[in-house]
């Protein structure tokens, strides 16, 4: 299976940005880690995408149809505001899982909100990057079922 990682707004500044919530390892260390667990649980392909804008993110969403099996998705901020993502997802009908770095079910009340985890059969938080890692293997037990 062909696996896409889409990380939104700000995680390219891992490891720099507010590194008590969301740690010292920076977005190089999460592409490295994403490709070798992907590889590891039997991913043929790993693409990992990142966007600041949403648009953006609802484009790559719609051009996995028929090029990819399975999605990892961190949608950052957006979770909390984005039906165009939450719609996408649910267009393209890819299996997807919802990942965050940090425990957003402990935090703000607006980060209570999550948009896109009505189109993901799984949602992984508070693991740091390794969350990640932990999306990834059970994306690709999902996908064994299938
Ligand atoms: C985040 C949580 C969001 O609330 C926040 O806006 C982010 C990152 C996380 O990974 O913990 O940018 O998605």
């Amino acid at each position: 299976p062909r696996l896409l990682v889409i990380n939104g707004p700000n995680i390219n500044l891992l490891g720099v940005r507010e590194p008590d919530l969301y740690g010292h390892e920076d977005y190089a260390s999460l592409l490295a880690l994403c490709h070798e667990v992907a590889k590891d649980a039997g991913f043929a392909s790993c693409e990992c995408y990142q966007s600041n804008h949403e648009g953006d993110i609802v484009d790559r969403i719609q051009e996995a149809m028929g090029t990819i099996d399975g999605i990892v998705i961190n949608p950052a901020a957006y979770t909390h505001t984005s039906v165009a993502i939450l719609d996408a997802l649910k267009a393209v009908q890819i299996p997807a899982v919802e990942v965050h770095i940090s425990k957003v079910s402990m935090r703000e009340d607006f980060r209570q909100v999550s948009y896109v985890r009505k189109a993901c059969f799984e949602t992984v938080m508070g693991m740091g990057i390794q969350g990640y890692a932990k999306a990834i293997r059970d994306l690709a037990d999902h996908l064994s079922r299938l």
